[in-house]
């Protein structure tokens, strides 16, 4: 009897159609899992981007505009079945039943709150179409991430699309819920799969229950959390700063290796072994990227200021600012390496994505790397495996260095400004360079064959590694010079 009541239960808030606003790196591939999991629910991804539409329609499915392991075979298994891509976004909010706002939210560049606060102009604009265009009850999941009582703002929006006067007053009816998206690049595929733990905040109990049954298709009851909207909201604000704190505390920690004869490895297993600490997200490196940690802690400080709380405003702006020392530390132990200067010297870069298997290079520490190495004078060769050229071009802001016969003593003379380079495979980004940086720990750069590639390096030839992905015998042997990332 139970068990029949609970099923009429089901069918009664079970949803059918879903909208998903926003074709990026979350609402891609979070849609792409729902789709594949719920065969009864019909999705449509739309975005205003009409060329990123195209290319998530693209009949080649290795031409997705998103590179995350597994994904394209979840495309060619659930594309034009249940899940679709369109720029028709009134016309498909029109048809949900439940709408999920996957916008982006960066950091406003100016007016009130400019290089902290995050702008929310795309989310609002969103709440707008979504007000104009629903109809009947629609429940909308806010999927990005969002300052603390957006929600307020949302619902706020939504509300006043009733008409005034009104005997049909009721006839739109709105739910909004948080459900803050987890996953992480590189990995999404297999977060969205298995995921630690799903979030759902709310105060529409019916509503919450409706996005539940989506998730427990495949997600057990023990790992879908329901909490009050406010607690969602800033328990994906915190998380993002508890992971990028790691990242700080192990770097500063990596800084600290290489100044008294400590091994930055060492100590992170070490520590990592002490069960309150855990091992996870403890790896040094170039600095934390992605379009998603620097821009929550500055929304975090923000809104630590907004409500007086400066202290806790400061705690978490230093963990930003040891993140940009980083940076700017690496760069300069090139510099210093390299006999002190660096101007007209090659160097090859391996690495431009923020981390390995995306081809996302927002906030990705090789940008400001290679910034600071350009402004020293130097010529930069750039592999990755993933990143296009022109996304290098776009993120450095200067043209490809362009000689149609390539001539060192060229590129050598030309150390006004520096100049760089893209090029397609490894040998090619080593040949005639002063120093390698690996900046991005894909696995190709594991695979390097030092002992021939060296060959052709110029002499004194040195390897930079802020991935811990070399073997220093290996290096020694080719007979370059290492420096090591907190060693
Ligand atoms: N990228 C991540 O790893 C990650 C992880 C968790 C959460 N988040 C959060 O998820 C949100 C989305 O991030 P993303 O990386 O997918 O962003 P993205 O920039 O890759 O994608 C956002 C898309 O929304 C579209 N868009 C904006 N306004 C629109 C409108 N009014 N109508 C239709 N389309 C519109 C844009 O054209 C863009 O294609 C952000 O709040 C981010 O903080 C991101």
């Amino acid at each position: 009897m139970q068990l029949i009541k609970n099923e009429i239960k089901k069918r009664d808030h079970a949803i059918k159609n879903i909208c998903c606003i926003g074709a990026g790196y979350v609402g891609g591939p979070t849609m792409a899992v729902i789709a594949d999991k719920c065969p009864h629910i019909n999705i449509t991804v739309v975005d205003v981007n009409k060329d990123r539409i195209d290319f998530w329609n693209h009949p080649d499915v290795n031409n997705i505009p998103v590179f995350e392991p597994g994904l394209s075979n979840i495309i060619s298994r659930v594309r034009g079945v249940n899940l679709h891509f369109s720029t028709e976004v009134n016309d498909e909010i029109s048809k949900a039943d439940m709408v999920f706002l996957c916008v982006n939210t960066p950091t406003k560049t100016k007016g009130l709150g400019a290089g902290k606060a995050s702008d929310l102009k795309w989310i609002e604009a969103c709440a707008r179409q979504v007000a104009k265009s629903a109809v009947g009850h629609t429940i909308v999941v806010e999927k990005s991430t969002l300052p603390v009582r957006t929600a307020k703002t949302i619902q706020t929006i939504l509300e006043s699309s009733q008409p005034f006067n009104s005997e049909s007053n009721g006839n739109k009816t709105f739910s909004v819920l948080s459900n803050p998206e987890f996953l992480a690049e590189g990995t999404a595929i297999k977060d969205l799969e298995s995921p630690d733990r799903v979030l759902i905040g709310g105060e529409d109990n019916q509503a919450i229950n409706s996005l539940s049954d989506i998730y427990s298709n495949w997600v057990p009851d023990s790992k879908i959390i329901k909490t009050n909207l406010w607690s969602s909201e800033l328990s994906k604000l915190s998380a993002n700063a508890f992971l990028a704190q790691r990242i700080s505390s192990i770097n500063s920690i990596a800084a600290f290796c290489e100044a008294t004869g400590g091994d930055v490895r060492e100590v992170a297993k070490a520590i990592g072994s002490d069960n309150r600490i855990g091992s996870k997200f403890l790896q040094a490196g170039p600095g934390f990227g992605g379009s998603c940690f620097k821009k929550d802690i500055l929304n975090l400080t923000y809104l630590s200021e907004y409500f007086g709380l400066k202290e806790v405003a400061n705690y978490w702006e230093s963990v930003i600012a040891l993140n940009e020392w980083q940076k700017q530390r690496i760069a300069r132990k090139v510099v210093d390496n390299l006999f002190g200067t660096i101007s007209g010297k090659s160097i090859a870069i391996l690495g431009f994505s923020f981390k390995a298997n995306t081809n996302d290079t927002r906030e990705s520490p090789s940008i400001d790397i290679a910034k600071k190495l350009l402004e020293e004078g130097a010529n930069l060769f750039i592999h990755d495996p993933k990143v296009e050229k022109n996304q290098i071009e776009k993120d450095l802001n200067i043209p490809e260095f362009k000689h149609s016969d390539y001539d060192e003593n060229i590129l050598r003379a030309n150390n006004e400004e520096g100049s760089w380079m893209y090029k397609k495979s490894i040998k090619d980004a080593l040949y005639n360079v002063d120093a390698a940086i690996i900046l991005t720990e894909w696995n190709d750069y594991y695979n390097i064959k030092w002992d021939e590639l060296s060959l052709n390096m110029r002499r004194p030839a040195w390897v930079f590694d802020t991935r811990s992905v070399v073997k220093p015998d290996e290096i020694k042997k080719a007979g370059l010079n290492l420096w090591r990332l907190g060693d």
